[in-house]
């Protein structure tokens, strides 16, 4: 084969369509989704938009509430429109919060909902523009939503003492299965979004990647699951 071209001695192709350097923007098309949302239904999804497990939601406060130091110091990654923030406050947990999203249109949702809150945009997969140091990370099903889990649990691990993961899919499959499906944000079109089932294997993976000393694992009445990952 010369110049990518097939001679008459062999039957391979070169084929660059799957990946080309610079062209593949899977993160660019995801924000772009999460951004699609019209400002009244951000303000309204996972609230009265969307299927949160409420169960799931209390199990998480419980959790954090026993997790101390009080008051914590709580970085919520992939915040969304603030439900997590609002919800804490509500319960009356000691807490200080920041939310990270890289949706321009939810984070306005959750300023406007949540002013006490501080709000940063940014990739929770690299996490470059959050300088501070926290008690714990939260994640509020957002793991399965992520195009690598690793790379986000290790900048997590880098600002904050313990990480927390609210998963609905978690991690139990033999096999890891990641998929692009259709998300309805309640306009007239859709938008692909990413949804993964984590295997075991690779989740124990990533933990002793990061070096996650244990995990404690809490269980709700839905399918849900509320990890704690200690790293001391
Ligand atoms: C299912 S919603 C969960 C929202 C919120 N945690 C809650 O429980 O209400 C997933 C959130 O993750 C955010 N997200 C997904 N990928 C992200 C990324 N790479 N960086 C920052 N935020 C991301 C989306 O914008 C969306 O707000």
């Amino acid at each position: 084969m010369r110049n990518g071209k097939t001679d008459s001695s062999s039957t391979m192709v070169k084929d660059q369509r799957i990946f080309e350097k610079g062209t593949h923007k899977m993160n660019d098309t995801l924000k772009s989704s999460w951004n699609a949302f019209p400002k009244s239904i951000a303000q309204r999804y996972l609230k009265s938009f969307g299927h949160p497990s409420q169960d799931s939601q209390l199990v998480l406060y419980e959790v954090l509430e026993k997790l101390g130091p009080k008051p914590m110091r709580l970085v919520d990654l992939g915040c969304g429109n603030g439900n997590l923030g609002e919800y804490l406050t509500e319960k009356g947990l000691a807490f200080t919060y920041t939310g990270v999203d890289f949706s321009d249109v939810l984070l306005d949702a959750a300023r406007e909902a949540f002013p006490s809150g501080n709000f940063v945009c940014d990739d929770v997969n690299t996490l470059t523009n959050l300088h501070e140091s926290f008690d714990v990370a939260c994640y509020s099903h957002v793991i399965e939503m992520l195009p690598s889990p690793e790379s986000s649990l290790r900048a997590a691990s880098r600002i904050a003492k313990k990480i927390v993961i609210r998963f609905f899919e978690p991690p139990a499959e033999r096999e890891d299965w990641v998929e692009l499906l259709d998300m309805d944000i309640g306009s007239t079109h859709k938008v692909p979004y990413l949804r993964r089932k984590m295997s075991l294997d690779y989740y124990r993976l990533i933990l002793s990647k990061i070096d996650c000393k244990q995990v404690d694992i809490y269980r709700s009445t839905s399918k849900d699951q509320i990890h704690v990952l200690h790293f001391s």
